[in-house]
């Protein structure tokens, strides 16, 4: 029997009304209605964001830029349209600044292959931290094997905060890069970016801030942040997959090199020599993902729609809640107790597997993510093989995170 508790909804969040706007919410799994705890890797979608890439492909399917005709006048427009709502969305001083990528990793690797090669030599570093996603390590790997640099690593306090006084002792002259998580998608750490992008222009490094796990949940602003680089994915927060935004300070995309040749990103092209077209379109190389991007707006739209300040508030509740209901199952522990969080529960299990509950729970319905969340340098450092992730969105409600509960005791029943 599920014990449920009252629920306090915020002021003005109409949750159930919100939960309407997500078509697959209403979808049973293994007979039980889906509670979908998996946002960190993925968000669902809400039917204006479905209802715009079924629009753009009913009645205005057409290639960008090059079109004089409606239908490509029509696609242009709206996936100009997006690019000013991501501008806005994370306060960037132009439009230009907005270039469209797949997605967080494909930023990440923009700038490791253009500002990266151009200015990292041998001898150099790079710092990253010991919460970073692969994609904001691997990049970084290949680029110092290529050039004979090195990676300095930010270690990570037993409750997943990074040790700022350790980063500090890391900075040097040598620094030529910083490139840190603004929130942890393993932990759910929120890190001080503002700190460490400070500290790293004393010594005239650029930073890159990997906003993966940060736009859905907090306000962004890459102006009062100060950040070189912000890179973020549309599909975490409630918009398709393949659209991703990567903003640079103007001067370094200017002086950057392109990342990928093709139609679209040049001015001229002789045999001899091809000058580049100017920002944004520098780097994005052929035909663009023009239907998530148009609808990429609609979670735009979404999101303000709601407002950061409401998300963060009612997330913060969730989180507190989850966290204080999962604490009391015996043998289970909270990996990751930062002060500062976004709405994640990484939990392990006495003596189980991550992988055979997750298994369990997905019998109930419940999805969440197990393993290392593609932070293996944050497991091993942890000396654990993973752990079970539950993140939360908007969404989500105290009595599906009841349901967890009661779940998790039961496959812990199981499998003792
Ligand atoms: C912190 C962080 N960085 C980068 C990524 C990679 O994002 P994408 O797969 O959308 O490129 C993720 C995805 O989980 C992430 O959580």
């Amino acid at each position: 029997m599920v014990m449920i508790e009252p629920v306090t909804i915020q002021k003005g969040l109409d949750i159930d009304a919100i939960r309407r706007q997500f078509p697959i919410l209403n979808r049973e799994v293994k007979g039980r209605s889906l509670v979908y705890f998996d946002n960190a890797a993925t968000s669902q979608k809400p039917q204006s964001v479905i209802d715009a890439l079924v629009n753009y492909y009913t009645r205005y399917n057409a290639n960008v830029h090059r079109g004089i005709h409606t239908l490509a006048e029509e696609a242009t427009l709206a996936m100009e349209k997006s690019r000013d709502a991501a501008q806005e969305f994370i306060n960037a001083a132009s439009r230009e600044q907005i270039v469209f990528t797949k997605g967080t990793t494909e930023g990440i690797n923009l700038v490791a292959s253009t500002w990266g090669r151009q200015n990292i030599r041998a001898g150099d570093e790079i710092i990253v931290s010991n919460l970073e996603h692969h994609s904001n390590i691997v990049p970084w790997q290949i680029l110092i094997e290529e050039k004979g640099a090195t990676l300095k690593v930010i270690p990570v306090s037993e409750k997943g905060e990074l040790i700022i006084d350790e980063y500090k002792k890391l900075l040097s002259p040598k620094t030529k890069l910083v490139a840190v998580n603004h929130a942890s998608n393993a932990l759910g750490t929120i890190n001080p970016v503002r700190e460490i992008i400070d500290e790293a222009h004393k010594v005239g490094a650029v930073v890159l801030i990997d906003g993966a796990q940060s736009t859905v949940h907090l306000d962004i602003d890459v102006q009062e942040m100060d950040c070189d680089f912000f890179v973020f994915s549309s599909h975490k927060m409630y918009g398709p997959t393949g659209v991703g935004v990567l903003y640079g300070k103007r001067e370094l995309l200017e002086s950057m090199p392109p990342f990928q040749g093709g139609g679209e990103m040049i001015k001229e092209v002789t045999f001899e020599k091809t000058t580049y077209n100017d920002l944004p379109y520098k780097y994005e190389a052929g035909t663009p993902n023009i239907a998530d991007i148009i609808a990429f707006r609609e979670a735009i739209d979404f999101v303000n729609g709601i407002g950061k300040k409401n998300i963060k508030e009612y997330e913060d509740e969730l989180l507190q809640y989850g966290t204080n209901k999962l604490r009391q199952i015996p043998g289970l522990r909270i990996v990751g107790e930062a002060k500062e969080k976004v709405s994640v529960i990484s939990f392990i299990v006495d003596k189980l597997h991550p992988q055979d509950l997750g298994i369990l729970l997905d019998n109930y319905g419940i999805a969440v993510r197990t393993g290392h969340h593609c932070a293996q340098p944050l497991m091993d450092c942890y000396r654990i093989p993973g752990t079970v992730r539950a993140s939360l969105a908007i969404y989500n409600t105290k009595e599906e995170i009841d349901e967890l509960v009661v779940g998790l005791k039961k496959a812990i029943k199981m499998l003792s």
